[in-house]
């Protein structure tokens, strides 16, 4: 019995040994793991039970010592602002730490983990919080792939910096705050494994690292998103193996090395929004296993390169804005057999759009808007079936429009349409032609501004059930607004400025259920492009953006002659940004239910005849950026808020009895709330004496942003309207004066 006993201990405590030897963590790394987890607020890391490396995250060797600590994306916090200070001490033995996506706030001490974390070959600390800068170098030995991308880290990268690490792979700072020169001197001379550097998104300057030559192995290089300027060194044109360079949004200048087509492999060449100029590359042809070659918005000129028609995997070719020119029927389009997407917007290229360009099958996006090109839609544009975005406008203008809807019509897949100044002077498609209309069922977006389009607004427009955008501005639209747009499911931004719509504005149109409800409007969102739109940013250092989805809840109705009162419904337009109903006739108060359009940023109701007081509620619309109901027949005191005062007082000018802050007029204490008397005659004789002219100044930025919608800015008598178009043509303030002198509407009849 009492040797059962000893037998059954001893197998107790040598199966215990057993289990230590096979299975248990080294306990002086087991500790260092707890007072890691101890420094972590959230989440609770199941860390309890003895063996460590049974812990989630943690991978051991077979000695029971740490070599892998990986939690991405599990949502860790820090207590204090201090990483692994001194936790990671005994660590020793680990190889791959890997906390990326989380929310790990604090100064990293880069040194220190490095000089404790002797054997760490992967380092992923990416999209977290950290500050901290870098250290000298990189440690020497076994490192290979450095991912810091995504945090608030900042400083130069020390010059020394790459010097020892000659077993890196793969090194990422991009999306921080790095500054100062990328060092010239990253890989070893003799052999490099070098494929990957992204110093993308930081605000590093200088000219672009001249050492790259001797990254014999180097596939992608980006640096993106900074301030980098000067020539492309010649240097990177040795590092044949190159398959990504990405550049965009520097300030690279000079010309583009004819030496680029020794790069043979590259498939991705993005150099857009630089100063480069000259002509391109004769040769760039030989670059055969290109892809993506995106050189918009420099100073290119001359005609693009024939040889770039051989290169048959090119899926996406854009050059906009740009100087190129050249007769555009040159070009055979035959063999890019796997074009995607064309834009060669805002250059100067004339003549006629090869028909061999309706060969490229998989064309899902055409934009050669703003040049000199000649036009005429043709049925096999049908061919493409693929076709979403289809931009023309600002060429020379071309004739039968209802021809051309009928065509495109055809184009089932098409999202985006935009003719904007494409015709002069006909009629707006309608009538029998369109009878039995059941295209466009994909339209999302359709531009027909600037046309001069007369006539009615067309009833065929109800069909187009998934239209988001319409707009119809600058035409000579006349008729009212039918009570049928107010049905159009999707519809989110109605643009019919500068017409000559009459009527009043329908009830029907508060009820525009993208506008009225806050959950269809989720479901639907704005639109998706296949080609991005800009505007230029209202930043200081007004750099272009670009964005590939629009969603701009707005009403443009400006410069018509509605007339009757605003509808009280309106308010019911709660998700509504953009109001614009000045220069019409309407009358009136102003409805108290403005104040329900809770998002609204910009309402302009100048220019009317509206009477009776400011609403006091509007004091509620927190979103306001622009304000303005000048020239219109106000009264009493302007409400009392911290918005409403923060504009200027030509906001509120040209209303006689309107008083109190910001404009000059004190209230007196007697003024009460009289009805609108009619001795506003002086202002309408001033008017008749020097009649307005109307002037619209068009930026041509697409609208797709709110926040850079000028409301109407009062010049003397000249009014600046700055409109943007939907057609992504235009950016660099490319000024359109539509000049025209609108008789002024009499007041009072
Ligand atoms: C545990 O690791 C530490 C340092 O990492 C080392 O000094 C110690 O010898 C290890 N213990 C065992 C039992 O392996
Ligand atoms: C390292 O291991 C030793 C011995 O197990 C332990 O006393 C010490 O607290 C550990 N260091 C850290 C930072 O956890
Ligand atoms: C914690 O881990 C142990 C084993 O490692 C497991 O049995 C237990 O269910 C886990 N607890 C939670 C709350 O996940
Ligand atoms: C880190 O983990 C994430 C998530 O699993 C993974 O996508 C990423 O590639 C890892 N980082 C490295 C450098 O392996
Ligand atoms: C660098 O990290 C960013 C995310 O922060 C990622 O988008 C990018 O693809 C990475 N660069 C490379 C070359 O892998
Ligand atoms: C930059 O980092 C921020 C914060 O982590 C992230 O939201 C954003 O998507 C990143 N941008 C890019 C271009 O990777
Ligand atoms: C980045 O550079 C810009 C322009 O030089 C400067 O305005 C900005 O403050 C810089 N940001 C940081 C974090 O250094
Ligand atoms: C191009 O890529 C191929 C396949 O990836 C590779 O074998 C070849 O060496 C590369 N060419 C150069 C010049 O690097
Ligand atoms: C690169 O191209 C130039 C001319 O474009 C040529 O003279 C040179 O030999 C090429 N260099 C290599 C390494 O192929
Ligand atoms: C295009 O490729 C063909 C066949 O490889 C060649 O004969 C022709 O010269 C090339 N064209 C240009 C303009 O480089
Ligand atoms: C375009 O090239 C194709 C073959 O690549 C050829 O068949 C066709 O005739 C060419 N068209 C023009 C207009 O040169
Ligand atoms: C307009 O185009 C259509 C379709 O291409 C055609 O049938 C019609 O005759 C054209 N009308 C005029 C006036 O050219």
């Amino acid at each position: 019995m009492a040797n059962a006993f000893l037998f059954f201990l001893l197998l107790i405590f040598s199966s215990n040994i057993i289990f230590e030897n096979i299975h248990a963590c080294n306990q002086s790394e087991r500790s260092s793991l707890l007072s890691f987890a101890l420094t972590l607020s959230s989440p609770q890391l199941n860390w309890t039970s003895a063996n460590c490396c049974n812990w989630e995250g943690i991978t051991c060797n077979q000695g029971g010592q740490i070599t892998h600590l990986q939690l991405p994306s599990k949502g860790l916090k820090l207590k204090e602002g201090i990483f692994l200070s001194s936790s990671h001490g005994n660590l020793t033995h680990l190889t791959h730490l890997n906390l990326s996506h989380n929310s790990l706030y604090g100064t990293l001490d880069l040194t220190e983990l490095f000089l404790s974390l002797n054997d760490l070959e992967i380092l992923d600390l990416s999209y977290n919080l950290f500050f901290g800068v870098l250290p000298s170098s990189l440690p020497s030995n076994h490192i290979r792939i450095v991912d810091l991308s995504s945090n608030h880290l900042h400083g130069a990268i020390p010059s020394s910096f790459f010097q020892e690490a000659w077993n890196l792979i793969s090194f990422n700072v991009s999306n921080n705050t790095f500054s100062g020169p990328i060092p010239s001197s990253i890989c070893h001379p003799s052999s490099s494994p070098l494929q990957h550097l992204d110093f993308s998104f930081n605000n590093f300057s200088g000219s672009v690292s001249s050492g790259l030559g001797k990254c014999s192995k180097l596939q992608v290089f980006r640096a993106g998103h900074n301030y980098l300027s000067g020539l492309l060194p010649e240097d990177i044109f040795k590092s044949t193996t190159l398959e990504v360079i990405l550049l965009p949004l520097n300030s690279l200048y000079g010309a583009v090395s004819e030496r680029i087509s020794n790069l043979t492999n590259l498939t991705t060449l993005d150099l857009s929004y630089n100063q480069l100029s000259g002509v391109l590359p004769f040769h760039l042809g030989k670059l055969s296993k290109l892809k993506h070659i995106l050189l918009d918005f420099n100073n290119l000129e001359g005609s693009l390169p024939l040889s770039l028609m051989n290169c048959t995997n090119l899926v996406e070719l854009r050059m906009g804005a740009n100087n190129l020119g050249g007769d555009i029927s040159m070009l055979n389009f035959s063999k890019l057999s796997q074009l995607s997407k064309l834009d060669l917007r805002k250059n100067n290229f004339f003549g006629i759009l090869p028909r061999n360009l309706y060969s490229c099958k998989f064309l899902k996006a055409i934009r050669v808007a703003d040049n000199n090109l000649e036009f005429q839609i043709e049925a096999e544009i049908i061919s493409l079936k693929s076709l979403s975005f289809l931009s023309l406008g600002w060429n020379k203008r071309f004739t039968n429009v209802t021809g051309a809807m009928k065509i495109l019509m055809g184009c089932k897949r098409l999202v985006v349409l935009s003719l904007s100044s494409s015709f002069l002077g006909e009629e707006m498609p309608n009538g029998v032609e369109m009878a039995d209309f059941n295209g466009f069922q994909n339209l999302r977006l359709l531009d027909l501004s600037l046309c001069n389009l007369s006539g009615i607004i067309p009833s065929w427009l109800s069909n187009l059930k998934k239209l988001q955008i319409l707009s119809l501005s600058y035409n000579r639209i006349t008729g009212s607004i039918p009570s049928w747009l107010g049905t159009l499911p999707k519809l989110q931004t109605l643009m019919m400025e500068f017409n000559q719509l009459s009527g009043g504005f329908p009830k029907e149109m508060c009820t525009l259920p993208m506008l009225a409800s806050e959950q269809a409007a989720a479901q639907v969102g704005g639109i998706y492009l296949e080609l991005p739109i800009y505007y230029n940013s209202p930043r200081a250092d007004a750099a272009l953006l670009q964005y590939n989805y629009i969603y701009n809840p707005s009403i443009y109705l400006s410069h018509n002659c509605l007339s009757g009162n605003i509808p009280i419904e309106i308010g019911q337009l709660q998700l509504l940004r953009l109001l614009d109903l000045s220069a019409n006739n309407f009358s009136g108060n102003i409805p108290d239910q403005i104040s329900n359009l809770k998002h609204i940023e910009i309402l302009d109701l100048s220019m009317n005849h509206l009477f009776g007081k400011i609403p006091a509620s509007s004091t509620g619309l927190n979103f306001l950026s622009s304000f303005n109901v000048s020239y219109n027949n106000l009264g009493g005191p302007i409400p009392l808020s911290t918005q409403l005062q923060s504009f200027n007082a030509s906001a509120f000018e040209g209303n006689l009895k309107l008083c109190g802050a910001p404009l000059p007029n004190k209230c007196q204490t007697t003024e009460g709330s009289d009805a609108p008397d009619m001795s506003t005659e002086d202002v309408d004789t001033k008017e008749h004496q020097t009649p307005w002219f109307y002037i619209s100044v068009a930026l041509g930025f697409i609208t797709g942003f709110w926040g850079v919608c000028g409301p109407l800015v009062l010049m003397r008598n000249w009014r600046y309207v700055y409109y943007h178009f939907l057609d992504n043509v235009q950016d660099r303030f490319h000024v359109m004066i539509a000049k025209r002198t609108v008789s002024m509407k009499r007041r009072f009849g």
